[in-house]
């Protein structure tokens, strides 16, 4: 939906402190997983504290296309019956998964080994992205695609009419690919597995168990090795989603850079496979605490408590953390600025064909607003001015990609005059209270 709407200049001025709660939305990968799965499970599942933001609502949308019946009940909680394993119909219309390439893959996995056909297609965005990703290993069970060059949407999938069971070693890191193959291994008989070297978020391992799937996973010398046995029933759940560690990201790093903040994050979800940008910063000098440290809903969460940290460091994010903080570089490039030395960030080629070339677009509007960047194809770095230290006065264009422009709004905040965006439309995508979350803890942000 983002990216086919009017473009929303946004401005962001200097502030501080800021103070207060900061109540960020549900997860939106466990937000997609949870409807999804419940689409595949036989009953009702409930779902409380379900992020509503565009991403999600295509997701949900969608499952209703494929014959599920999915209900807000409202304040967050949503009802989806499902129509159980092997047991979607065939949608009558284009699947339109906006921006979201989390959406549009994992549903071509859940789709793809039953005997139907469905067309998807997204914004201007997620039409760039690459899809042979996902179709290549969807082949491999007997479903075939078609797409535009270079595998990307809109693209048709024909379901297999007899599924089998594949062994698949994930070429990137990539939790989606993962993630798409295991729920096309749902309705294959005999046993899926998926081999990755690298471990990234395990929010579908965790959930597939949870509705009742027989899976395992080793730690072997290959590394991950995830094995589902197709064709189970999926018992309906009741599920309560966790806020979302990307979304905490903001609040978090805008407390961090400007003077006198001190803000409470409170339920994050701190799966480790999500977490890396808190160590990370911590390792940079942060004042981050973790309070009142607990398990809920089978994922480990705590309260983040962030103050104004005036003596951050640039330092060398080791390349193997990458998965468990993809999402989080572009802010952690504006901690980076405000912090004193060199900040590298290898080992993130993936950030290349995330909603935007996120390297590509910090880089420019990070000089735009006085930071020198370097980049290759796998690595960046950004010169740190230290607190306060920012020029700002630069317009960034955001690429429909709502991560880009939260970032270039926190710069702002820490910056010594505004930093602008070109379209912060595409916030809604994953934090539609954005704006008034940042307002009420004092941040400016307005649309231009
Ligand atoms: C996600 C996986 C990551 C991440 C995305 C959400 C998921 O993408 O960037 O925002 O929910 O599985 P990749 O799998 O492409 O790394």
């Amino acid at each position: 939906m983002s990216g086919q709407g009017t473009p929303i200049p946004m401005t962001s001025h200097p502030c501080g402190p800021l103070n207060g709660t900061a109540e960020v939305p549900g997860d939106k990968s466990i937000s997609h997983r949870s409807l999804i799965l419940g689409a595949m499970a036989v009953g009702e599942t409930r779902i409380s504290g379900l992020l509503e933001g565009e991403d999600v609502l295509d997701t949900a949308k969608a499952m209703r296309a494929f014959g599920a019946e999915v209900t807000d009940l409202g304040g967050g909680e949503w009802t989806v019956h499902g129509v159980g394993v092997g047991g979607f119909a065939e949608p009558d219309q284009v699947i339109d998964c906006g921006n979201s390439g989390t959406g549009v893959r994992l549903i071509m996995g859940a789709m793809a080994t039953s005997p139907i056909t469905a067309t998807f297609t997204g914004d201007a965005s997620l039409n760039k992205r690459p899809m042979a990703r996902v179709t290549d290993p969807l082949a491999l069970f007997g479903a075939q695609s078609v797409g535009r060059s270079a595998g990307r949407l809109p693209m048709t999938i024909v379901g297999a009419n007899d599924p089998i069971p594949v062994r698949y070693e994930v070429p990137v890191p990539s939790a989606q690919v993962k993630s798409a193959v295991l729920l096309a291994g749902l309705n294959a008989p005999g046993k899926t597995v998926v081999i990755e070297k690298e471990a990234t978020r395990d929010h579908s391992e965790r959930m597939l168990a949870g509705f009742g799937a027989e899976i395992t996973v080793e730690d072997t010398d290959q590394g991950h090795v995830i094995t589902l046995t197709g064709q189970p029933e999926l018992k309906p759940q009741i599920i309560a989603v966790p806020r979302d560690p990307s979304s905490a990201a903001f609040p978090v790093c805008a407390a961090l850079i400007t003077p006198g903040s001190d803000v409470l994050v409170p339920g994050i979800g701190l799966n480790p496979t999500r977490a890396g940008l808190f160590t990370t910063l911590r390792e940079m000098g942060a004042d981050l605490t973790y309070e009142n440290e607990r398990e809920e809903g089978g994922e480990p969460v705590a309260d983040l408590r962030a103050r104004y940290s005036p003596e951050m460091k640039g330092i060398k994010v080791p390349p193997e953390r990458a998965a468990s903080m993809i999402d989080e570089y572009p802010v952690l490039s504006v901690v980076a600025a405000n912090a004193v030395g060199t900040t590298l960030m290898g080992g993130v080629r993936e950030l290349r064909v995330k909603e935007s070339d996120r390297i590509d677009a910090m880089a420019r509007g990070l000089r735009a607003n006085g930071v020198a960047v370097e980049e290759g194809e796998d690595w960046w770095s950004v010169e740190g001015l230290g607190i306060g230290g920012v020029p700002g006065g630069g317009v960034c264009e955001s690429f429909l990609d709502h991560r880009i422009a939260m970032s270039f709004m926190v710069l702002g905040m820490g910056a010594k005059v505004e930093v602008s965006v070109d379209d912060g439309g595409p916030i809604a995508t994953s934090f539609p209270i954005f704006e008034p979350l940042m307002a009420g803890l004092g941040a400016r942000v307005e649309r231009t």
